[in-house]
């Protein structure tokens, strides 16, 4: 997930959903008695959502937000377009043991957010175990991640596909660590309270967001993994293929090509816990 720019164009669907929980969950969140709050935003990615939503629900005189990234082109981006007092944007790996990593400003927060971003980190236990070890003691973390959707049975699909399977030999590594899970709240949880968190709550959210058309095929793009890796003039095929494979599932809500809208349902993960 490199291009920064068309991912901003097009994360409504982040947007919504990001909104939506902090909406009903962001209370979970206790803010110091002196505001002086720190939290660590993990895969903020463009940084628009971070500064959109969550800048907005921190106390007036919070001492730092902090938001990390894999990708540096993600963090470069957000550097140039957010610049801000006691904001930073740092390039992190949430799936490598923190304490192997040397991040700036890397003392412990009071809060950790990370949202759309679990799902994209295979060893689930090493990024639950960097989230212990960046917060303080009596620190909480509020979490939203993709458990199950279409779209990773797609790149299953093409992955086996003699058209694009030199593209796609490590699929596995794209696809949510729970799309196959029959519980994703209850494995989580079971593995927060395995790296020492005690007080925790999940749920699983059940999700549709309906795409106009172009809104769909950019989405899909910004978020491709493999699509980087394909010669630029079969790019398009590529897309298109995809594409059709949401409208063969049945996710296509209009006949006509040109108006077509999408409508995939998924699953979310929300969770909340303290240390
Ligand atoms: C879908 S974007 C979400 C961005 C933002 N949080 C939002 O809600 O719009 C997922 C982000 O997670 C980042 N990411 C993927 N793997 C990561 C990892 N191991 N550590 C940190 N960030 C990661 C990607 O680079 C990408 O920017």
């Amino acid at each position: 997930m490199n291009n920064a720019a068309l991912y901003q164009r097009s994360n409504g669907l982040q947007r919504y959903d990001v909104q939506q929980v902090l909406k009903f969950f962001s209370h979970v969140l206790k803010w110091r008695p002196d505001g002086c709050d720190s939290l660590l935003d993990i895969g903020c990615g463009s940084g628009d959502v971070t500064i959109d939503f969550i800048l907005p629900i921190l106390p007036k005189n919070f001492k730092r937000l902090v938001a990390v990234d894999l990708s540096n082109d993600m963090i470069q981006y957000a550097r140039e377009n957010y610049i801000l007092p006691n904001i930073f944007f740092n390039q992190f790996d949430l799936g490598t043991d923190v304490d192997k990593q040397s991040l700036r400003e890397i003392e412990k927060f009071d809060h950790i957010t990370s949202f759309f971003c679990l799902n994209w980190v295979k060893n689930q236990q090493t990024a639950v175990r960097n989230f212990y070890k960046l917060l303080k003691p009596g620190g909480d973390f509020l979490v939203l991640f993709v458990a199950y959707h279409p779209i990773y049975d797609f790149y299953k699909k093409q992955s086996k596909s003699k058209r694009w399977s030199e593209y796609m030999a490590d699929v596995d590594e794209f696809i949510s660590p729970y799309q196959y899970s029959e519980n994703p709240a209850i494995e989580f949880r079971d593995l927060l309270t395995e790296c020492g968190f005690s007080k925790v709550n999940v749920e699983t959210l059940e999700k549709c967001y309906t795409f106009n058309g172009s809104e769909a095929r950019n989405a899909f793009n910004s978020l491709n993994p493999f699509i980087d890796r394909i010669p630029a003039e079969n790019r398009q095929e590529y897309l298109d293929e995809l594409m059709n494979l949401f409208v063969d599932a049945g996710f296509a809500i209009d006949e006509d090509n040109k108006t077509r809208r999408f409508a995939p349902m998924y699953k979310l993960v929300v969770a909340y816990g303290t240390k």
